[in-house]
C-alpha cells in the first residue's frame, strides 16, 4: 500500500513539474514569438520597397557622395543671411539631411520606412539638431513645391517619372541634386565627382 502511495506521489510530482515546464515553455514561446514578430515588422519595412512600382532599397550615401552634394550648396555664412530649405527624397538614416543641416540649411527628409524615420528623429533629438525634420511618407505623394534644394539618391528606373514630378511641382529656380543616377531629359548645370559618387546639379526654370 505504502509502495502504491509512493508511486502515486511520484507521479503527481512529475505532473506538477511537467506543468511548470509547460508554463516556462509558454513564456519562452511568448518572448521568442514577440521578438520574432518585432524582427519581422522591422524587416518588412526594409523589404517593402522591393514590391513597389520602383524598387528603391535602402543604400546609404557614401562619404564622397555627401562631400560632392555639400560642395554644391551655399556656405554656412550664406545660409545665415538667406535661409534655404532642402529636401532629401528617400532620406534613409538621415545622413544627407544631417550633413546639410550642419551647413545651416533647414533640411527635411521624406522616407517610407518608419524605422529609419524613428532612427533619424531620435538622432536629431539626441544631438539637439533643430533644423532637421523627418516625415514618414511616400515620395510620390509628397509636396515638393516649397523647397529650394531637392536631393535624390534613387535608382535609374525611377528617374524619368521623378523628372516629370519635379518639372511639374518643384518651385521655379529650385535646384535639384541627383546622386549616382542622372535625369534622362534635363540638362545638368554642373557635374561633380566620378563613378558611383557622381552628383548632377539641375535648375528648374519655368520662365
Ligand atoms: C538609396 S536610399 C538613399 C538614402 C539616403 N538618401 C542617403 O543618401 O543615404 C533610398 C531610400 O528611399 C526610401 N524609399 C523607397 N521608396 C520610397 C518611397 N516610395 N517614398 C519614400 N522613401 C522611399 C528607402 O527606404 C531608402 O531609405
Amino acid at each position: 500500500m505504502d509502495a502504491l502511495n509512493a508511486i502515486i506521489d511520484t507521479n503527481s510530482k512529475n505532473e506538477v513539474s511537467k506543468r511548470k515546464i509547460s508554463f516556462s515553455g509558454k513564456a519562452l514561446i511568448t518572448v521568442t514569438g514577440g521578438i520574432g514578430v518585432t524582427i519581422s515588422l522591422v524587416a518588412v519595412a526594409f523589404v517593402a520597397p522591393a514590391f513597389r512600382r520602383y524598387c528603391l532599397p535602402y543604400v546609404p550615401a557614401t562619404t564622397e557622395q555627401i562631400k560632392n552634394v555639400l560642395s554644391i550648396l551655399p556656405t554656412k555664412e550664406d545660409t545665415q543671411k538667406i535661409s534655404k530649405v532642402l529636401l532629401d527624397i528617400g532620406s534613409g538614416d538621415g545622413r544627407i539631411v544631417f550633413a546639410t543641416a550642419n551647413k545651416g540649411l533647414t533640411s527635411h527628409g521624406v522616407e517610407l520606412n518608419r524605422w529609419l524615420v524613428y532612427y533619424s528623429r531620435l538622432k536629431a533629438l539626441k544631438n539637439g539638431i533643430k533644423n532637421a525634420k523627418f516625415f514618414q511618407k511616400d515620395l510620390w505623394k509628397y509636396n515638393i513645391s516649397t523647397y529650394d534644394y531637392i536631393v535624390i539618391f534613387g535608382v535609374g528606373q525611377m528617374m524619368s517619372d521623378l523628372e516629370k514630378k519635379l518639372v511639374k511641382e518643384a518651385k521655379d529656380s529650385s535646384k535639384i541634386i541627383a546622386c549616382r543616377f542622372p535625369f534622362p531629359n534635363l540638362t545638368p548645370i554642373k557635374i561633380i565627382g566620378t563613378g558611383v559618387d557622381t552628383v548632377w546639379l539641375y535648375e528648374i526654370k519655368r520662365f
